[in-house]
């Protein structure tokens, strides 16, 4: 017999406790337990060999769109739910109708919920796309009972939900689009997933500051949380994975909104790269790797006397702290002062990048920068850069050095230990010193 156990559950982001808070300890909220939180029943389990329990994950379906497969590992997985999250206009509703055709296209049935847009707006949108697939069944509803009934009847491999935040239950207590209620409608969802082994995606709008509205509740009780941002302004879209149960989060997706839906960027490097002034101090190129793909990338750094009390260290696209401490190595171990400066750096075409493996062209940029001398514009230069000032040997050197290579880079900057690769002159240093000197930015 299943025992039932008394759970404490927070009124603002559902987090549940054995014991009564005064402040929720996920969320943060107080006084947010109710004392009265009504005691949940445990579930009614039954321990098996582990070798006798259905493993999910074994059945992906590809949805047919490259760059999402890439971030998902292959496909979506049976009874998963997924959550989209992104800021308006960024195309999720574009992307996921472009992946609900491709696997309606190969018969197999899907539906689309759309809460925020009539069907009539869909059928606009998919005659764009070219998606008219006959297994894709679309309807537009906000009731979340509703929904639940439509999808025992339609019975979908499938199904995309837009938005989490606009479908809920009527009869539910609590303000629309609350918190509480975004959980509850996800919460749902999930149950209605798990139990008809269906992969569910759903969209969330995030806010402002890029958070996902009601961000905890939801990411605890979705397997896949994924980030769909760029620049509203170009057409990049890069695509990530913020927890992935079924594989792994370093995949980077990258996509172009065009004329007819989002396709999948040729060669991002090159893309990356193409408006690159090869003469100019502080640019550093550098070749990253974003999951399974070398990406090239252009590291820039500027550095200036310094007007604030205290010399500011401004990073974009990179990590703030990585920055504040590579201007420290490069200051303490190789001699470059900046002290009385003021520094910036950054990657260009805002891609995020947070392995150390550009640690090198970083330090490489700040001492360009500050001594105003450019690197050869046929230098590319990798590797992680220690406390000491040593050159570190990076993962997949030699992969790296094939795409820079691709690009027509035909020299390059890199620890002791990286191997030959064809075609490419190999620079070997040891520490920054040698690192500097060799790429004429030590101002000597
Ligand atoms: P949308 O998918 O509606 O964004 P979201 O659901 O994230 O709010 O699309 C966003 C923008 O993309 C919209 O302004 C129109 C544009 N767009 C294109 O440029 N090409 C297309 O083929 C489509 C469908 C949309
Ligand atoms: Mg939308």
């Amino acid at each position: 017999m299943a025992r039932t156990c008394v759970r404490y559950r927070c009124g603002e982001c559902g987090y549940e406790s054995a014991k009564w808070l005064g402040r929720c300890t996920d969320c943060g909220a107080w006084g947010s337990f109710g004392d009265d939180t009504p005691a949940a029943p445990g579930p009614v389990s039954a321990p098996a060999p582990i070798g006798e329990i259905d493993g999910l994950g074994a059945a992906r379906v590809p949805t047919g769109v490259g760059e999402l497969d890439r971030v998902l590992g292959g496909g979506l997985v049976a009874g998963s739910v997924t959550l989209l999250g992104g800021e308006p206009g960024m195309g999720k509703s574009t992307l996921l109708l472009q992946a609900l055709g491709a696997i309606a296209d190969r018969g197999t049935r899907c539906l689309l919920v759309s809460a925020e847009e009539s069907a009539a707006q869909v059928r606009l949108r998919a005659d764009r796309l070219g998606t008219l697939a006959p297994d894709l069944l679309v309807v537009s509803e906000t009731s979340l009972p509703v929904v639940a009934a439509h999808v025992d009847a339609v019975a979908p491999v499938v199904c995309v939900i837009d938005s989490v935040q606009t479908v809920s239950d009527p009869d539910a207590p609590g303000a629309a689009g609350s918190v509480a209620q975004v959980r509850d409608a996800a919460q749902a969802i999930v149950r209605m997933a798990k139990s008809r082994a269906m992969a569910v995606l759903l969209v969330g709008h995030v806010t402002k500051d890029g958070a996902l509205a009601g961000p905890r509740a939801l990411e605890h009780v979705v397997d896949t949380v994924l980030s769909f941002e760029g620049d509203r302004h170009h057409g990049l879209r890069m695509l990530r994975a913020l927890k992935h149960r079924f594989g792994g989060t370093d995949e980077l997706g990258l996509l172009e909104m065009t004329g007819s839906g989002l396709a999948a960027v040729a060669d991002p490097s090159a893309l990356f790269l193409a408006d690159r002034r090869p003469d100019a101090p502080g640019s550093v190129v550098t070749c990253v790797m974003e999951g399974a793909r070398p990406l090239c990338v252009e590291v820039q750094a500027l550095v200036s006397d310094h007007s604030a009390p205290i010399p500011r260290r401004v990073a974009q696209a990179l990590e703030q702290s990585r920055l504040a401490m590579l201007t420290a190595v490069v200051q303490e171990r190789a001699g470059v002062a900046f002290r009385d400066h003021d520094v910036y750096a950054s990657i260009a075409g805002n891609v995020r990048v947070a392995e150390p493996g550009a640690d090198l062209a970083i330090a490489v940029a700040l001492a360009g920068a500050r001594h105003g001398r450019a690197v050869r514009g046929d230098t590319v230069v990798v590797g992680e850069v220690g406390l000491g000032g040593e050159v570190r040997q990076v993962p997949q050197g030699p992969r790296r050095l094939q795409e820079a290579l691709r690009l027509g880079f035909t020299r390059a900057v890199v620890p002791a230990s990286t191997p030959d690769v064809h075609g490419m002159r190999l620079e070997r240093v040891a520490d920054l010193r040698e690192a500097l000197a060799r790429t004429g930015v030590d101002g000597g």
